[in-house]
């Protein structure tokens, strides 16, 4: 393979549970350092195509390598430079958030000093005997994540990380999976939020009914909807006036700029949200 080795590559994945087929001829590419957004219903695949990508669920059809090693041969040690938040974060329901991070960095080798600084970051340091049962749940979501980055792997997998979080919540660990791109890490995560992936994917893939509708930056993707292909002015009086984005409205906006009557101009530009709607005939609250 020449330049830059993907992190994550798909050939034409397909998946079926017995005469359901989940996923169908799915291929995608995850480069080094870049944060990769799954997006989908639910019930889409996204869950499953996470699962085959870490070798935790055979595909039915296709190639998937992990750092370029096929997904169904991983060697043991390819975890180590994966941290991963599925839907069942498996932590440990007894043991404070210390121990259950120190569980992990015996099992990953990882010493001790990292766990209070992966604390640290996901403000749980306060917290840290507290048991895993009297945890809020952004607070479990940000233990999952502690574990995750313990390590220092250079790919982070984190099936909704947001899903079910206060606002708040949710811009925390934001700020830490910005954070960690930019240490270097690549992340692929799945959201239903479109706000989510706007900000902070480079790239994203839309999965429906098992198969990618689209794949692009977020910004590519929705300029590919701008049907209208328009720009609206709203002028201080609050009239609202929409042109066509071409050449021929120059002197219309040039007029409309040079009296000073304009208070916003915006081009009509569809977001995710809507490509998504159009694309599926449904939105995620679900
Ligand atoms: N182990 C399984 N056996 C049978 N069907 C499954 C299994 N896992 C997932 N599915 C089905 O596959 C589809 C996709 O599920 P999933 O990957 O969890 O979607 P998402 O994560 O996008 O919500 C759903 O219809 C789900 O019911
Ligand atoms: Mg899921």
């Amino acid at each position: 393979m020449s330049g830059k080795a993907a992190c994550i590559r798909a050939e034409n994945i397909s998946m079926s549970f017995g005469k359901k087929e989940v996923l169908q001829s799915v291929s995608l590419n995850i480069a080094e350092g870049e944060i990769f957004g799954l997006l989908g219903p639910s019930g889409a695949g996204k869950t499953t195509l996470l699962k085959i990508l870490t070798g935790q669920l055979r595909q039915t059809g296709g190639r998937a390598f992990l750092f370029g090693l096929d997904t169904e041969r991983l060697p043991r040690d390819a975890y180590e430079n994966i941290g991963l938040v599925l839907d069942n974060t498996g932590l440990y329901e007894r043991l404070s958030c210390y121990d259950n991070l120190l569980l992990f960095a015996e099992i990953y080798g990882t010493g001790r000093e990292k766990i209070m600084e992966a604390l640290r970051r996901t403000g749980l340091a306060e917290a840290k005997k507290r048991p895993v049962s009297r945890l809020s749940k952004g607070m479990r979501q940000r233990l999952a994540l502690a574990r995750a980055i313990l390590h220092e792997p250079g790919l982070l997998i984190l099936d909704e990380p947001t899903a079910g979080l206060d606002p708040a919540t949710a811009a925390e660990i934001h700020a830490l999976i910005r954070e960690e791109r930019e240490r270097g890490t690549a992340v692929l995560l799945t959201t239903h939020n479109m706000e989510e992936a706007t900000k902070l994917c480079g790239h994203v893939a839309l999965l429906h009914l098992g198969n990618i509708v689209e794949y692009g930056s977020p910004a590519e993707v929705c300029r590919r909807y701008d049907h209208l292909n328009a720009i609206c002015l709203t002028l201080k009086d609050g009239e609202s006036i929409t042109v066509e984005n071409t050449p021929l409205s120059a002197k219309l906006v040039a007029d409309y700029l040079q009296s000073g009557q304009i208070e916003s101009i915006h081009s009509t530009e569809p977001n995710l949200e809507t490509v998504f709607m159009e694309l599926t005939g449904r939105g995620f609250a679900s």
